[in-house]
Parts: C-alpha cells; structure tokens; sequence
C-alpha cells in the first residue's frame, strides 16, 4: 500500500507509517510543492496525508486515482477540503484535534497579551535604535484583570483559551452554537451569550470557531460597529472568518484599539495596508508551532492512515461531514 505525504512532515508519523509496513512517498524538503506535483505524486495513491496548504477537491481526487481511501490532513482545520466530495467517492478524511489544543491557545492568548500591551510597537521602537526614556505615560495599553473575553467558537481550544482567561482574571463569554459541556460552563463561569451580546460585551474577542460557508466573514463592517470602543480582536483560527478589509478600517479608524492575528483572508498574503498598521500584531499562522505538537500532529496523522489502510478499521480522528 502506498501513502503519498504531499509536504514533508516530522518522523514521528513517517516512522509510524513505515512501521506499519507502507511505502511513503514524501519530499525531501520541507516547502509547499507546486499543485501540479502535488498533482502527479499523488496518482495511485492509497491514503495521502495533506496540510493546510494543500486544496483537495475533485481535482486532486481524479489525480489519485479511484484506489484512494483516506485524505489525513495534519490540522485541526480542513476547510481546505470538500469533505463532501471526498464521502461521495467513500474517501475517509481525518484530521488532527486535541492534541494541538494547547499549542493553539498559548498563542492566542500570548497575541492577546501582545495586542492589548503593545509588545510589537514595542518591540519595533527598540529595534528601530531610536532613543527612548522610560515615561509615566508611554504606550500605555489596556489591563487584562476584570475585562470580558468574548470567545466565539468555544470547542476545544476556545475553552482552552477560557482557562488562561480565568488565571489572567478576566470573566469569559462564549458564543457556541452548539451544547458546550455544562461542567466546563460551570468550572470556567462561562456566560452564555448570542453573538451579538458577545460583539456589544467584550473588551477583547478571541475567534475560535471553524472556517464553514456560514463563518465566512462572520466579523465584518456592521459586527465592528456593534463592538465596544476600544475593543480588541484576535483571530487565531481562520482568516476569512474576519473581513480583512473591514478589520484594517476599524483599526485604522480607532473603532477597536488593537488585533493580534496568526491568519489571513488570503494565506499567505499580508496585504501593505494591515503591515502598515502600528495597532496590530502580525504572525505567520504559528498555531500549532511547536516541536512536541507537531510531532504529535504528525504521529495522530499517520495512525489514522495505518488504521484505515492497514488494519481496516475505524480512524481515530474522522472529521464531522
Ligand atoms: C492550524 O491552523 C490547524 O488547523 O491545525
């Protein structure tokens, strides 16, 4: 059996895929491979491991070929996938949650912090060489202690983020369309609330939910306007749930004080008008960035390939169709 790694991805999940007896078709260095070798790697494979960076639809279907079983995308995240045509060809797909849930939401909230304190600006001033003198009133920014944190989307790593919030004294309020575990509603002192309450509530948002037909542009113009001034946002999950342009003009305008965001509508472009920006923090989509939980990512990935390939039975992380 043949599995194509279309990026290269750490040995934890190769060594599980070689132990298990297939044979691994992976780039020699890491990078994001042209489409179109993507395209030829894949032809005839039978399970293929993807990134967030890689589309998969019915072109890349018909690329691998009929034999394909399983699409394990190394993410918690597959809106890079058409899930639905993946199940109309009986292909499995997976991803990798929980294990990158605390990853994830160290670097939401340390965006948080970097928004709210102003470490950017901050930093940049000192790189800049130019002098300085310490001042009762210089770049003050906003205290954390007391304030509301709006948590749209409160899975995982959304309540993960709940229990920073807490040891940092802010009260938590989520948005969640679906139940979220009362004994965690409870622990955290959640308030449930619609998401408007959320928008006119909160001091900072922390956006957590997936990136769906119906989150797309979720933050926009008219959910800025509804926002307390002086409000800040941090996006962590997925770029196009917050309209860009909508965001640089609340920036830009004063309507909100600060962001800090890890992604971007248009991944990986950083348009010139949000870079120019002293009021916002700026990452390149490191969520998950670190070498335990990428491994861990990785192994997850793979186990669920030598489960559906191998020994033909149920994947440990199908993703909700
Ligand atoms: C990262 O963005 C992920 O979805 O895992």
């Amino acid at each position: 059996m043949n599995v194509t790694v279309t990026n290269l991805i750490p040995e934890a999940g190769v060594k599980l895929l070689r132990d298990a007896g297939l044979q691994v078709k992976m780039p020699a260095q890491d990078g994001c491979p042209e489409r179109g070798e993507v395209l030829k790697q894949i032809a005839g494979a039978d399970a293929v491991v993807t990134l967030l960076t890689d589309r998969v639809d019915d072109e890349f279907l018909d690329a691998a070929g009929p034999q394909l079983q399983i699409v394990a995308n190394v993410a918690v995240g597959y809106n890079n996938i058409d899930v639905a045509a993946c199940a109309a060809r009986g292909v499995t797909v997976t991803n990798t949650p929980t294990v990158l849930t605390e990853a994830t939401a160290d670097l939401a909230f340390a965006l948080i912090l970097a928004a709210t304190r102003r470490l950017g600006e901050g930093e940049r001033l000192i790189r800049s060489g130019q002098e300085w003198q310490w001042g009762m009133f210089m770049m003050l920014g906003s205290g954390l202690q007391g304030k509301n944190l709006g948590i749209v989307g409160a899975g995982n790593i959304g309540l993960a983020v709940a229990r920073r919030a807490r040891a940092f004294g802010m009260n938590v309020w989520c948005y969640e369309p679906n139940e979220i575990p009362p004994e965690q509603v409870e622990a955290l002192a959640i308030t449930k609330v619609g998401f408007d309450e959320l928008l006119r509530e909160s001091d900072v948002i922390s956006v957590h939910c997936p990136l769906t037909a119906d989150t797309r542009h979720l933050i926009g113009a008219a959910q800025f306007e509804q926002m307390k001034p002086g409000a800040y946002l941090v996006n962590s999950a997925r770029g196009p749930i917050v309209d860009e342009q909508a965001l640089v003009q609340a920036l830009e305008s004063g309507r909100i004080a600060g962001a800090g965001l890890d992604v971007y509508e248009n991944e990986p472009v950083v348009p010139e008008s949000l870079r120019r920006l002293e009021n916002v923090v700026l990452l390149p989509h490191l969520g998950s960035a670190t070498v335990e939980t990428r491994d861990a990512m990785a192994a997850l990935a793979a186990q669920n390939v030598v489960n559906v390939v191998v020994k033909k039975t149920a994947p440990v992380t199908p993703v909700r169709g």
